[in-house]
């Protein structure tokens, strides 16, 4: 089948490659010039492990091509998947519509033929309906629908969750072709046993936001019996893993530490409030709140800890920041607990070096006056703390006595709970999490 992916990001350049994998012929449309030149060229603008090979490979095979041309979109297809950004507003908890409304207001005076749109976005529930009544003013002399297929991909498992998703949600008008071209475009992952789950659009909308406001909260959950932990002398990971083995309740999402970040889970859950409030239905969510509030505390901590262990004051100190992305197997860098720390830190007087294996460029990007090193030993040297932030593989096998030659003073918090203490402190670290 044709289609078109509108925007190239993080979802939209491996649903563009995961689709013409399926076997689809596929037009990917990026308003931002750089990524497009790039992607055109077969080179993914940041990391996802497998994304490059399956990019590569359908650029060459022609199975997939990109523009920036809206006119080129229009002619192309008759079915368009929207995968752009809806990002936090500015000074505002609300989700930012204006990349959706943008793509429909540019997209549907084009079309001369029916078409169906499947929002992958995630976005505030109502958006659908609106878009609709929206497409119905925009449209000329054409039939636009307009349907929800949310997406649940995990950053650095991108392309797996996606030709093998765990289940595939279409949120649709009655009595249009969504559901039928729907079950064609993913027939594959279908009769696979993949479970399909067809509702209306609202219901589809809040499945995503849901599901993200749900894991939000398991891991705010452990982070706020983490806080009573430390006052009580207790261990929150034995805790984490005597509770996992509960079926009901599960280990996944169950680690103690510095929090959750990235580009969906904050500015979903915000947005989740948001919209409940305009609802008026602000009460439900109101424990979002103090989700987001335990999880803004544990960056927090982290900065006194790191001050702790420096005795007391970070001015003059050095301290070796070890991972930025927000999370591992990914340079995404935004809403980044790890750089968010590492900034505070250098406010209150310490020269940072931060390490990531993967996202250095976009971090320079965002936060430009922190110092960067090559490798976590160079980033450790003659450091007075080293804070340990995203649990890449490479981190998880230093080797403590080598590490310990490098810096000043032997202090490391665990940011994320994932270095054997006891290995640490034998060879002379103060551990701390
Ligand atoms: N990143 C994830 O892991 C993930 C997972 C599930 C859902 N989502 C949701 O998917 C959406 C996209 O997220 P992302 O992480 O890919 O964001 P992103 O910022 O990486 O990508 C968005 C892309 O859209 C492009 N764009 C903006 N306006 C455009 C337009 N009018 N036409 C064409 N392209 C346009 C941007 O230049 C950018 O490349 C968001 O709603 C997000 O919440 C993301």
């Amino acid at each position: 089948m044709r289609m078109v992916v509108l925007g190239l990001g993080y979802l939209g350049a491996t649903h563009a490659a995961c689709m013409a994998e399926l076997g689809h012929e596929v037009l990917g449309i990026e308003v931002d010039p750089e990524k497009r030149e790039q992607l055109a060229a077969g080179v993914v603008p940041f990391y996802e492990p497998g994304l490059p090979e399956l990019l590569r490979k359908h650029i060459d095979s022609g199975r997939l091509t990109v523009s920036g041309s809206y006119r080129d979109a229009a002619e192309f297809a008759d079915v368009f998947f929207i995968a752009v950004g809806t990002p936090q507003k500015k000074g505002e908890y609300g989700a930012d519509l204006q990349y959706v409304d943008a793509a429909i207001d540019e997209l549907i005076p084009l079309l001369t033929r029916d078409g169906l749109i499947l929002g992958k976005s995630t976005v505030p529930v109502g958006t659908a309906q609106r878009l609709s009544d929206r497409a119905a003013e925009l449209a000329k002399d054409v039939d636009v629908e307009i349907a929800w297929n949310p997406e649940f991909l995990r950053e650095g498992y991108a392309v797996k969750d996606t030709l093998q998703p765990d289940r595939l949600v279409l949120g649709r008008f009655a009595g249009g072709r969504a559901e039928s071209v729907s079950r064609d475009i993913y027939s594959s992952i279908i009769d696979s046993g993949t479970p399909f789950i067809i509702t209306d659009p609202p219901t589809a909308e809040l499945v995503k936001t849901s599901a993200n406001a749900f894991l939000a909260t398991k891991i705010s959950f452990i982070n706020a019996i983490a806080e009573v932990c430390d006052a009580a002398g207790a261990d929150v990971k034995a805790i984490a893993d005597a509770i996992g083995y509960d079926s009901r309740i599960g280990r996944k999402f169950l680690n103690a530490g510095i929090g959750f970040g990235g580009g969906c889970l904050p500015k979903d859950i915000r947005a989740f409030m948001a919209r409940a409030g305009e609802l008026g239905a602000a009460e439900a969510l109101t424990f979002l709140r103090e989700v987001d509030n335990v999880n803004m505390r544990r960056r927090t901590r982290m900065v006194e800890l790191a001050r702790e262990v420096c005795g007391g004051t970070l001015l003059g100190k050095r301290v070796a920041i070890l991972g930025a992305a927000f999370k591992p197997e990914s340079d995404d860098v935004r809403d980044s607990p790890a750089l968010n720390v590492a900034g505070q830190i250098q406010l209150q007087g310490a020269s940072v070096s931060v390490y990531d294996p993967k996202a250095m460029d976009n971090s320079r990007k965002l936060f430009p006056t922190l110092d960067y090193s090559s490798s976590a030993l160079e980033a450790c040297d003659q450091a007075d703390a080293m804070l340990l932030l995203t649990e890449w593989q490479e981190f998880l096998s230093l080797d403590p006595a080598e590490l310990g030659k490098r810096v000043r003073h032997k202090n490391l918090v665990d940011g994320r709970m994932c270095l054997n203490p006891t290995v640490w402190e034998s060879a002379g670290w103060n551990y701390r999490v």
